[in-house]
This record gives structure tokens, C-alpha cells and sequence, in this order.
């Protein structure tokens, strides 16, 4: 009775605070409800697009008061430390990375899809991503820049440990179709010091580490020409993602090194859109990367109740987030 009284409550606010147009389901941390209620949050789940992303998505909010448009920093060295401590393992198919080499086909898929669709690029052909450039933020030893880069795309990987970068660079240079990714030990808001700006912004398992999370959001955005895109995954703040993603990955399979992940770190998908949504770029699309134990393979579908993928815009006008 008690339970069903709170759930009634969670509904209601959803309604009064505009919320009625997000599926209930997708709301599975009530903190995120009680820290969103005054913004919209809506976004297209994988499995319900089909059609091109606007060029124009609506205007975001306005910055609230104490929002300042200069990024900070997102460096983290706790956290850098850890990929420090395994960066020689980073090709290492068996390794502490063996999660992101298993899920790379998947986020893959994700990205030609979305990317294709919005760029108007032709997914069925080898090498879609001809003629756009790429930045893949927290590149790590580039297990995703390389293919990025297979595919067409101009690629600049970036990443906070240079060792990363020595063994991304080493492996790409093994590969006459890998050779030319411009890699750097850098950050994204130095990349925003510089005036770069990309067709697409990537930033893959990078976001649940930095330090600050809406400031290197805003970096992001910067990097983004107007127009362009933007893709972030992470893994949800729930109770789901604690038992999968830490309890079961870290203590139980051995999957990751233990302390790889705080759960406190995470975002819950409103949280991501609303702080996106803050930093100019309008998320379009969500999916969820879910597990089957028994393939031993990861897919996309609509359960973000764990490991998630956004896909966001921001507006052709003018870029507010240089300012
Ligand atoms: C879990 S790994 C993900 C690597 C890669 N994006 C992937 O998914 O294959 C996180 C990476 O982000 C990098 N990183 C963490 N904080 C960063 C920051 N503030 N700026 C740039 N890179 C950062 C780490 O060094 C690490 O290589």
C-alpha cells in the first residue's frame, strides 16, 4: 500500500513538472525526479528512431545565474592515477579493458547509426564518416579512435595520461588506415583554450571520471560546431548499475580492477540531458548496453538501467558556448 502510494506521488510529479512526455520506466531514481522537476527532459529511445535528427532542435534553457560559460578543469587525479596504473594493458583483449573491447561492436552500431542519420552519410557504405572530423575525448589507448578512423573519419584522440597516448599512438602506427588519428595528451577544455571545434564530439566511458561533469560538458558543446554532435556513455546512477556494473564486474567476476568505478561518480540519464541540455546540446536519442551472459555479447536496446549511450545536437545558430 505504502509503495504504491509513493509510485502515485513520483507520477504526479512527473506530470507537474512536465515530465509527463518521458516514459515513467525510464525514471527509475527518484533523486533525479526531485533535482529535475523544473526542466523538460524528453529524448528518443534506439528502438523508436527512424527519422533524420532536426538540424534545429529547440533552444536550450538559459543558463542559470551562477553558470559561468568558462569550463573548468575535468581533470581528476584519483582517477587518472587508476588508468595510469594499466595503461600497457589498454590492446590487451583479455585484459582489465576486456568490457569496452567486448562492447566496442555495439557503441559502434550506436554511433555509425546516429551519426549517418544525422550527418546524412550513407551507413551501408565502408567508409560513411569520409569528409567529417572527430574528436574522441578520454580516448584511453584508442580502441574506439581506430576504428573511428577506418571508417573515414578525421580523427583527433585526446587523453589526460600520456602513457595512454604512447601505446594509442604506438598501435595506431601499425596501421597505414589508423596512422593518420592525431593523437594528444591533453584535455577537452584545452582543446576549448585552442578554438577547436569537430563535426562530432565522442567522449565514451570518460564522463563518470572527471572531476567535473557539467563543466567538461560545456567543453564538449564548445568543441561542437554548430550543427554537429555529440555522443556520451556512461553508466546510470541506480541500484541495478551498483550490483551489475560493481558488485558483480569488480568483486565477483574480476571483470575490471576493483575501485575502477564510484557509484556516487555516476549520472542518471535525466541528470545527463539536463547538464547537456545546459551546455547547448539537445539529446535526441538514448539506448542501453545490455549483457547476455550465455553469448558473452553486448546489444543495444531500451533498457538504460545500466550502461547507457546519448546522442545529442547542438542548435545551427549561433555558439553560445564560446562566449
Ligand atoms: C574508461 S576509459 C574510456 C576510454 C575510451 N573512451 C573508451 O571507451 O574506450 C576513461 C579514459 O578517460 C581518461 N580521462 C579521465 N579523465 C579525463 C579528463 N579529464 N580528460 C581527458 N581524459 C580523461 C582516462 O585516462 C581514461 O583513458
Amino acid at each position: 500500500m505504502a509503495s504504491k502510494l509513493v509510485l502515485n506521488r513520483l507520477r504526479s510529479l512527473c506530470r507537474v513538472s512536465q515530465l509527463s512526455d518521458v516514459r515513467f520506466d525510464k525514471l527509475r531514481d527518484p533523486v533525479s525526479i526531485f533535482s529535475t522537476s523544473q526542466n523538460q527532459v524528453t529524448w528518443r529511445s534506439y528502438s523508436e528512431a527512424s527519422q533524420p535528427t532536426p538540424i534545429n532542435p529547440p533552444p536550450p534553457p538559459p543558463p542559470s545565474p551562477n553558470t559561468s560559460t568558462t569550463t573548468s578543469s575535468s581533470l581528476n587525479e584519483f582517477e587518472l592515477a587508476k588508468f595510469s596504473a594499466i595503461a600497457e594493458t589498454w590492446w590487451d583483449a583479455e585484459g582489465p579493458f576486456k568490457p569496452l573491447h567486448l562492447m566496442n561492436p555495439t557503441r559502434l552500431a550506436f554511433i555509425r547509426s546516429t551519426l549517418c542519420r544525422h550527418f546524412r552519410k550513407d551507413p551501408n557504405c565502408t567508409r560513411p564518416f569520409e569528409g567529417l572530423k572527430f574528436v574522441d575525448v578520454g580516448c584511453g589507448g584508442g580502441i574506439l579512435s581506430e576504428p573511428l578512423a577506418r571508417m573515414g573519419a578525421t580523427v583527433t584522440g585526446v587523453d589526460a595520461v600520456d602513457k595512454n597516448i604512447k601505446i594509442a599512438r604506438l598501435h595506431a602506427d601499425l596501421d597505414p588506415q589508423t596512422s593518420s588519428i592525431e593523437y594528444r595528451c591533453t584535455t577537452a577544455e584545452s582543446l576549448v583554450e585552442e578554438q577547436r571545434q569537430f563535426d562530432a564530439v565522442i567522449a565514451l566511458e570518460v564522463i563518470e571520471h572527471v572531476a567535473d561533469p557539467a563543466g567538461f560538458c560545456k567543453s564538449l558543446s564548445a568543441l561542437t560546431i554548430p550543427g554537429g554532435a555529440t555522443v556520451i556513455s556512461t553508466i546510470n546512477r541506480s541500484m541495478r548499475a551498483y550490483a551489475t556494473a560493481i558488485v558483480a564486474a569488480e568483486y565477483l567476476l574480476h571483470w575490471l580492477p576493483k575501485g575502477t568505478h564510484q557509484w556516487s561518480s555516476f549520472l542518471t540519464p535525466e541528470e545527463l540531458v539536463l547538464i547537456l541540455q545546459r551546455a547547448s546540446i539537445s539529446v535526441q536519442e538514448m539506448a542501453g548496453f545490455v549483457y547476455n551472459p550465455l553469448t558473452g555479447r553486448w546489444s543495444l536496446s531500451d533498457d538504460i538501467s545500466v550502461n547507457f549511450i546519448a546522442f545529442g545536437t547542438k542548435s545551427a545558430k549561433k555558439d553560445e558556448t564560446l562566449d
